[in-house]
C-alpha cells in the first residue's frame, strides 16, 4: 500500500494526476476521441493517469511505467436516467492483473443512489486493502454542478474518507475550501470540471487550492481540451511542483506556447 501510494504522490507530498476517463460515460469527448494521441505528449508530465482498463488496453503501451489510477465504476452514460446509478465494473483479479497503482470509483452522495454507490465504495475497499491497492474516492456531482460548495463537498470528502477511502477528489469551490480539506483526514486533489474561459482562472484555482491544503489536482479537460496542452500542463505542475504563482505559471505558459521554454 505505502509503495503504491508513493508511486502517487510524490516525495514533496505533492500530486499532478492527468485523468482521460471520461468516455466511460460521455463517449468520445472532445479533444479525446483518440486517447493515444491525446496523452502522449502529457504523459511526461504527469504523475499518474486515470483510466478506464479498456483505454489502458488499447491505447497506453504496454512498457508505459507511468503510475496507472484504474476507474473501476460505470455502467450509466449522459443519455441514460441517472449517471448516479454506478456500480463497479472490475474485478480485483483484473486491477491486480492490470498493475493498477490505485482504482478510482465515484459516489454520490445526496442523490436517489447515495446508499448504493457507498456501499459498493466500502466492497471495494474491502477488496482492494487485502492487495495493498489505495482506493481513491471520486465525489461526483453527476449534472447538478451547483453543488460544489464547501459544506456539501465537506461532507462527501468526510464520508469517502471514513468508509475507506485513500485519496479523495473533490471540486475546489472558492468559498471556505479549507474547510473541505480540514474535514478530510486523507489526501485531498482537486477536479477541474469542465473547461473555463481563461487559462489564468485554472491558474488560481488550482493555486487557491493547493494553499488551501489539497495535494494537487485530478485534471483533465481543462489540460487536454485547451489550445496549447503542453504549456498548461506544464505551467500547473510548476504551481503543484515548484510554489509557482498564477501569474508566474501564466508567464511560462505563454513562454511554452511561444516555443520559449
Ligand atoms: C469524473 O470522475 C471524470 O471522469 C474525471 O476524471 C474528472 O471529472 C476529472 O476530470 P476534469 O478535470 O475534466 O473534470
Amino acid at each position: 500500500m505505502k509503495n503504491r501510494l508513493a508511486q502517487l504522490i510524490q516525495k514533496d507530498g505533492k500530486a499532478l494526476f492527468l485523468p482521460i476517463d471520461h468516455g466511460y460515460f460521455q463517449g468520445p469527448t472532445r479533444k479525446l476521441e483518440k486517447p493515444r494521441e491525446t496523452i502522449k505528449p502529457l504523459l511526461p508530465y504527469a504523475d499518474a493517469i486515470m483510466l478506464t482498463r479498456g483505454v489502458l488496453r488499447n491505447c497506453v503501451d504496454p512498457a508505459n511505467t507511468k503510475p496507472v489510477i484504474l476507474r473501476v465504476s460505470g455502467g450509466t452514460s449522459v443519455v441514460g436516467e441517472d449517471l448516479a446509478n454506478e456500480e463497479l465494473t472490475t474485478s480485483i483479479t483484473e486491477i491486480v492483473r492490470l498493475n493498477a497503482s490505485a482504482v478510482s470509483m465515484s459516489v454520490f452522495i445526496g442523490s436517489k443512489y447515495e446508499h448504493q454507490s457507498l456501499i459498493n465504495l466500502t466492497k471495494l475497499v474491502d477488496e482492494c486493502e487485502d492487495y495493498g491497492v489505495p482506493v481513491m474516492a471520486v465525489t461526483a456531482v453527476g449534472r447538478e454542478l451547483e453543488k460544489r460548495e464547501a459544506r456539501y463537498l465537506a461532507l462527501c470528502c468526510r464520508i469517502a474518507a471514513e468508509l475507506g477511502a485513500r485519496v479523495v477528489k473533490t471540486y475546489y469551490c472558492p468559498e471556505k475550501f479549507h474547510k473541505v480539506v480540514e474535514g478530510c483526514p486523507v489526501p485531498v486533489v482537486i477536479a477541474g470540471g469542465p473547461k473555463v474561459d481563461s487559462e489564468l482562472e485554472v491558474f488560481e484555482f488550482v493555486y487557491d487550492g493547493i494553499q488551501k491544503g489539497a495535494i494537487g489536482v485530478n485534471l483533465g479537460r481543462n489540460i487536454w481540451q485547451s489550445e496549447y496542452p503542453i504549456a498548461m500542463i506544464r505551467a500547473i505542475r510548476a504551481i503543484i511542483h515548484e510554489n509557482y504563482t498564477p501569474k508566474e505559471a501564466q508567464d511560462l505558459f505563454e513562454q511554452v506556447k511561444a516555443g520559449k521554454a
